[in-house]
């Protein structure tokens, strides 16, 4: 589907990174047809030792690959936006800059340009990240396939309206973040009762690990499978009253609000 495509990186850091060694890793695209620009030449060259991409520092030498992927800070988008003005009609911008809208893109660089925008996670790093795409309505459909394609070498991915990004970025682009902060809240309740940090760490990340197994290999509903467990009377009974009594789902519904309300500002001000 991609093979014969030329595809380019603005800006070759972290997440940059995870894109491009799922698709070398899966064999969608030979890393020759990479090339990845960042302003760093030690960056770069790194990039080039591990993967064997092309590199360069000049983002205008990017304009004419099939797809430009801009992996830069949002706040660089102006920094780059000059450099790849020239962009032609037939090529295709995949933009993961956190809260930079298709608007804006458009306005910068042309409203003739073709843009995809995706919020991927973190952990795309590890190969399971969680991307949301929404696409400009100049896309086509094989321009949607070939985002899909690439996204979901590093985990799931799913078409949303570009509405829907500031909750998405909520939930799935923050929520790696709200899962460490209970993995370590566990960790600390074990630690203070008494139990050493390795041993609450193995308990803790792999009750996490497992838990999510389970719901997947059930493809369950998360809250009949805490049913299950916990039985009148019992001890688990018991921890989910707590929680209860103290609104633990009004706090979480809470936190996820601030977070979508923190992304509309921020959208309205790039
Ligand atoms: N990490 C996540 O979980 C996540 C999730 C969703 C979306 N995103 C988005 O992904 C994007 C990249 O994030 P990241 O964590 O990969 O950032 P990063 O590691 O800082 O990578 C950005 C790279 O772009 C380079 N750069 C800066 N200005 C440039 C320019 N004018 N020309 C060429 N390269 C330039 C940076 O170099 P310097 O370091 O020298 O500035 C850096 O190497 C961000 O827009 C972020 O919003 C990230």
């Amino acid at each position: 589907m991609m093979k014969d495509k030329k595809i380019g990186f603005i800006g070759g850091g972290n997440m940059a990174e995870a894109i491009l060694s799922g698709m070398i890793k899966k064999k969608i695209v030979p890393p020759e047809s990479i090339t990845v620009a960042d302003k760093m030449k030690d960056k770069l060259e790194i990039l080039r030792r591990k993967y064997n991409v092309l590199i360069t520092t000049e983002n205008s030498a990017l304009i004419n690959n099939d797809i430009i992927i801009l992996a830069v800070k949002p706040q660089n988008f102006k920094d780059i936006a000059p450099d790849i003005k020239d962009i032609p009609e037939k090529n295709l911008v995949i933009s993961i800059l956190a809260g930079v809208r298709i608007e804006k893109i458009q306005k910068t660089l042309g409203n003739h340009v073709k843009v995809i925008r995706v919020m991927p996670n973190t952990p795309a790093l590890a190969g399971e990240g969680m991307s949301a795409i929404s696409a400009a309505d100049n896309c086509s459909r094989d321009d949607i396939k070939s985002a899909e394609y690439i996204f979901k070498q590093m985990g799931l991915s799913e078409i949303f309206e570009e509405k829907d990004i500031d909750l998405v970025t909520a939930v799935s682009g923050s929520g790696p973040a709200y899962v460490f902060y209970f993995i370590e809240s566990m960790i600390e309740a074990a630690v203070k009762l008494g139990m050493n940090r390795d041993h609450a760490s193995v308990l803790v990340t792999q009750t996490f690990k497992g838990a999510v197994a389970l719901l997947e290999l059930t493809a369950g509903n998360p809250s009949e499978l805490r049913k299950k467990v916990t039985s009148k009377g019992g001890t688990t009974e018991r921890a989910i009253s707590v929680m209860d009594e103290n609104n633990l789902k009004q706090i979480i519904y809470d936190a996820v609000k601030a977070a979508m309300l923190r992304s509309e500002k921020l959208s309205d001000n790039v």
